[in-house]
This record gives structure tokens, C-alpha cells and sequence, in this order.
């Protein structure tokens, strides 16, 4: 049983599912509205931000962002590989599951592999060569590394030599092609392809599901560079990821706290000592992005950094980020490490205990806040304190309205001299504490690319691309989405029974899953009208294919001259922007 499952059975099932049954089953649900609700398996919460849909058949949570079908649900909560989920759900409903018969049939296209795939081939295969590598293997028994740390970390080694990889993926160009993109392989001018990484050891860089999405890769030696990673491909984007976040939650179903560390090893290192709540940034600054999604996964974050003012700089980056989603119950804490040691070194020397009750007991933001600030004023000057008030001002209102913002007021009263109630007016306006207004997320309506908003539609109503008269008049159309949004439409041309989650089904493991399951959940305030909606849409994509057609044929004609249906098809457009001439 190891041919493909057919797509239509995968459709038919999410037809046959109830996904409120299958999350109820594990999740006990609250009718809310026309929703359903609880709080979130995925990270920790008070107050229910998971939201289950069944007109959509689809879950999604406002405050981590985990989303997705039945089937999705299954491998994120049961930690479920996808046929595992599948076979799960047809249980549930007494169907059975069928394959496609392996063809047998040499012939046949070697099957075309996506980001997510060819990227797993290549973990697969420096897996394997660490089993071979007597070198590498040495290097991490002499870093301290166990083989039971080094297999829970996926580490791997790219061979010595160019082409270990190159050979290992074959001769499809379509695969080559992606793993240039990944910046697995490198074209040389001669059109060629070597590997990137040869001689290190590999770092498997996964995402929230456990996906490898690229790799780290350490040399053995003192050669340069010491680290190499991945670059920036569809599916990596390095500043929202975190190293060792996905093990970390593996390691523990309710994560308290989050350890944010500079460097891979020292992840690894951490976990090997039992402290396996590490997570590191991808060789860059910690990003508003990163603090967002720490923040989503635990109230608590300590940030650990070099004692050295290289290291405060960073931490003070850090706590900038940070003072924006500081909201009541989340914490953050900074730890600063004694000259010369990393936490690899640190908690060699000294053991579990000693490490762990340092992260519990470091120094809190506002500390860290106040020391900092102090540092650079006169605190027993007047001139000094005002001054202290002006530096605090502009990093306060960042915060959101709560009982710390308040505490931190209350700091800054002591800090500066002055009451609070001066302070309050100071440093807020006159209306006291004034709240930030909450963010509001935009409808899908207003100002948006007709693209986005007819995507939208479509997830929302999938009879909708009955509407769509003419795919031509827009599928030319030089804009971000046109592609997707033509496939979308010619998808649901052939499958109109899909509802919003067995849309999604169809874009599994693609870059555009993403935009896809982010356009689903966008509130969406047109509640009656969608068709109206959506035929607006539509008509303005195919105004600006014939404005961008238009333009391109008078350079044309500018340039090289126009053939006869060319000038044919100018005079058409015109006529049809302007009725009158
Ligand atoms: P070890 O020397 O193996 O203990 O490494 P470490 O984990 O202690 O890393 P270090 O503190 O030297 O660096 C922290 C992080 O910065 C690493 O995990 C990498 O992400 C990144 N980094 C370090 N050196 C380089 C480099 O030469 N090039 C790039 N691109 N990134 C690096
Ligand atoms: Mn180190």
C-alpha cells in the first residue's frame, strides 16, 4: 500500500467529515454564534481564541495562527503523518482508503517534487551519510552530543566533495531546479550544479509542523565560514523562524517558557542537559515577527545573550521588540551570560540544576529597562531625571494598555521623582492611560487587490467561479495572485462541491497554501452581495489586462511596429475604453 491516495477520495472524505466531531473527540468544543470554540491545543491560553467552522470545515486560531482541515488538525495535534491522518478519518466514517497502483511503467515522468520535498530528500540523505561519516560522528561525541540528541535534532552530514547531493537528486531538471532555489545546489556559469554544502555537519532547520524548511551546516574545523545557512527561499523566511521550536514543543504538550539562545549548538547542547525549551534565531537579530510568534506559543520568554556590550545591545533590540505585545500575563526576562561562555559552555560547567534556576530567576524586563536608561542620564540631577522621563516616554507607549504598563509607570515615578499622576499625563496625553486603539483587521473589501478579494470570495463561496465568464480576459494580467486565482477558478470549474478546507487540501504542501489559508480566515464584512462582490472583482482585473495590453501594444508599436491583428486588437480596446470615438 504505498501508491499515491487519489485527490477525488481526499476530496470526498472532507465532504463525508464532520471536522467539529473530529476536534470535539479531542477538544471539547463550546457552540459560540455560528462557530465553534475552545481554548487553543497549540499554545497557551486563558481565553478561547481557537475557532472551529463547520460551513468551512476549517479550525484556525486568532491568537497562535494554527489553522487548517480535519486532516491538518490530526497531524498537528496526533502528530500524524498525512496517509496516517487520512487513514484515521476514513476509519471514522467506514470508507476505506484507496491507492493508485504504482504504474510499474519506466517510462512514466520521474513524479515532479515540491519545496517541501525535495527538501526532505535532502534531509533523508544527510541523515544517512552521518551514519557513514566516522569524522562528523566524532565531532559531535566531542562536543558532548548523544546519538539520542543528535536523532531528536535530525542532524545530518553533507559529504566532501561537490556533488554528493547533485547525484543523490538525480537528473530531473524540475527537482534541480528547486533545489537551486533552496540553495541546496549552486549553478555554476557553465550551467553545472555542485553542492552547497560539503564537509559540515547539518542542522535541520524545521517549522512549526515539524516540515524541514532549510539547514545550518558547521564546519568541523577552524575554516571559514564557521556556519552556512540556507538563504531565503519560498518556503524560508528567516526572519519569522526559530530553531529548535518545533522540538520544543514535541518535548513538553503545555511549553511554560521559551529560552531564546544565539546559536544552534547551544540549542542542541541545552536539550542534551535536559533543558529542551531552547530556541534560536536563524543567524540574525530576534524580529518583531519572532517575538509575536514566541509570545502566541508562551507567556514567558528569557532571552539569553553574551554579558559583553555586544550582547546588551542585542538584548536591548530585543526588549524594543517586545514592549509591543507585552499585553498582561506575558513576561519577558534576559539572561546575561558571564564573560566568554555560551550556554553550550555554561551548562557543561555548571549541570542542569544551576543553569535552570538561573532562567528562573534573571532579571526582569523592567529591570533591565531602568538599569539601562539610568545609564545614560544623571539620576541626581534634575536635568537628569527629566531627561530619564523623555527616554522612557516613546518606549512606554509602546505598550499595551495594562497593569504593566502601569507597574512600569509606577517604576518610572520612583525612577524619576515625579508623581505618578504627572507622569500618566506626560507620558500618555491628558486622557490618562489612554488604551492604543486595538488594531483592526481590515475587511477584505476595502482597498484590497481585486485579486486577494476575489480569492477570498472563492473560499468563502465556491459556486462563485461560475460567474467567471471569460478566464481570458484576465489570465494575462501581470500581477501578483492571477495565477492562483486562475487555477483556483479552473479547479473549482471541475470540483464545485469543495468547501473551504477541501479547497485548501488541494494546495497541500505548495508556497500558496499560505496566502490561501491566511485569505480564508480574513473577516470578511460583505455579508450578502458576494456575487456582486465578486463580479466587481473580476471586471477590474479584466479593465487593467486590457489597460496593461493597451500599454503594451503602443510600445510595441513605438518600438518595432505592429502587425495587422495586433493594430486589430489596439483599435478594439480603445473602442472599448472609449465608446464615443
Ligand atoms: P559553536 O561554535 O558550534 O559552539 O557555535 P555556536 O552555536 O556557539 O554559535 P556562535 O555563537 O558562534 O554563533 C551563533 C549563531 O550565529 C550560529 O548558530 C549561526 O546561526 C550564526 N553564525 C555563526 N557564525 C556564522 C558564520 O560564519 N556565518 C553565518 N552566516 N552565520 C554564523
Ligand atoms: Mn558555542
Amino acid at each position: 500500500m504505498t501508491g499515491r491516495i487519489p485527490q477525488s477520495f481526499i476530496d470526498e472524505l472532507l465532504n463525508r467529515v464532520d471536522i467539529v466531531e473530529v476536534i470535539d473527540a479531542r477538544v471539547p468544543l463550546k457552540k459560540s454564534g455560528r462557530e465553534y470554540s475552545a481554548c487553543c491545543p497549540f499554545h497557551n491560553e486563558k481565553t478561547p481564541s481557537f475557532t472551529v467552522s463547520q460551513n468551512k470545515q476549517f479550525y484556525h486560531c486568532f491568537g497562535c495562527g494554527a489553522h487548517g482541515s480535519a486532516i491538518g488538525f490530526l497531524m498537528d495535534y496526533e502528530h500524524f503523518e498525512f496517509p496516517e491522518a487520512i487513514e484515521e478519518l476514513a476509519r471514522g466514517v467506514g470508507l476505506d482508503v484507496p491507492r493508485e497502483a504504482d504504474s510499474g511503467d519506466h517510462q512514466a515522468p520521474p513524479q515532479r517534487d515540491s519545496h517541501y520535498a525535495v527538501l526532505e530528500r535532502a534531509d533523508r540523505f544527510y541523515r544517512s551519510q552521518l551514519r557513514d561519516a566516522g569524522s562528523a560522528v566524532e565531532y559531535l561525541k566531542k562536543r558532548g552530543l548523544s546519538g539520542e540528541i543528535a536523532g531528536r535534532y535530525g542532524l545530518g552530514y553533507a559529504p566532501a566533495g561537490w556533488d554528493a547531493l547533485t547525484r543523490e537528486l538525480g537528473g530531473d531538471r524540475h527537482t534541480q531546479e528547486i533545489a537551486v532555489e533552496l540553495g541546496l545546489l549552486v549553478r555554476r556559469d557553465d550551467g553545472g550544479l555542485y553542492d552547497r554544502f560539503r564537509d559540515r555537519v547539518m542542522f535541520p532547520i524545521r517549522d512549526r509542523r515539524g516540515r524541514t524548511i532549510g539547514f545550518g551546516g558547521r564546519v568541523m574545523g577552524d575554516e571559514k565560514p564557521k556556519y552556512m545557512n540556507s538563504p531565503e527561499s519560498p518556503v524560508f523566511h528567516k526572519g519569522q523562524e526559530l530553531y529548535g521550536l518545533f522540538e520544543a514543543r514535541k518535548a513538553s504538550q503545555k511549553l511554560e517558557r521559551l529560552l531564546v539562545v544565539e546559536g544552534y549548538m547551544d540549542v542542541v547542547a541545552l536539550a542534551q542537559f535536559g533543558i529542551s525549551n531552547a530556541v534560536a534565531t536563524l543567524g540574525t537579530a530576534t524580529t518583531p515577527e519572532h517575538l509575536e510568534r514566541l509570545f502566541r506559543t508562551v507567556p514567558e520568554v528569557v532571552f539569553c545573550f553574551d554579558g559583553d556590550a555586544a550582547g546588551r545591545r542585542a538584548g536591548w533590540r530585543a526588549l524594543e521588540h517586545a514592549l509591543p505585545v507585552l499585553k498582561d500575563g506575558r513576561e519577558a526576562r534576559f539572561l546575561f551570560l558571564p564573560d566568554g561562555e555560551d550556554p553550550d559552555s555554561l551548562i557543561r560547567r555548571i549541570g542542569y540544576q544551576a543553569f535552570h534556576e538561573q532562567t528562573v530567576d534573571c532579571v526582569p524586563l523592567s529591570q533591565f529597562f531602568y538599569a539601562t536608561l539610568s545609564q545614560q542620564v544623571d539620576t541626581r540631577s534634575v536635568d537628569g531625571r527629566a531627561h530619564l522621563v523623555e527616554l522612557a516616554r516613546p518606549l512606554l507607549q509602546k505598550l499595551p494598555d495594562s497593569v504593566f504598563r502601569d507597574l512600569m509607570l509606577n517604576e518610572l515615578g520612583k525612577h524619576s521623582g515625579l508623581p505618578v499622576a504627572q507622569l500618566t499625563a506626560r507620558v500618555f496625553g491628558n486622557a490618562p492611560a489612554a488604551a492604543a486603539p486595538a488594531p483592526k483587521r481590515r475587511p477584505v473589501s476595502s482597498g484590497r487587490s481585486p485579486v486577494r478579494v476575489a480569492i477570498r470570495l472563492l473560499l468563502e463561496q465556491p459556486e462563485l467561479s461560475g460567474c467567471v465568464q471569460d478566464l481570458n480576459a484576465f489570465r494575462d494580467l501581470d500581477m501578483p495572485g492571477v495565477d492562483l486565482l486562475t487555477e483556483l477558478v479552473e479547479m473549482l470549474r471541475e470540483h464545485p462541491h469543495l468547501h473551504t478546507a477541501g479547497i485548501l487540501e488541494h494546495w497541500r504542501g505548495r508556497p500558496e497554501e499560505r496566502h490561501l489559508a491566511q485569505l480564508a480566515v480574513m473577516p470578511l464584512e460583505v455579508s450578502d452581495g458576494l456575487q456582486h462582490e465578486f463580479e466587481g472583482a473580476i471586471q477590474r482585473l479584466a479593465e487593467q489586462r486590457a489597460a496593461q495590453r493597451m500599454q503594451q501594444l503602443l510600445s510595441l508599436d513605438h518600438g518595432t511596429g505592429l502587425t495587422d491583428p495586433e493594430k486589430q486588437e489596439l483599435k478594439q480596446l480603445f473602442a472599448a475604453r472609449h465608446p464615443m470615438l
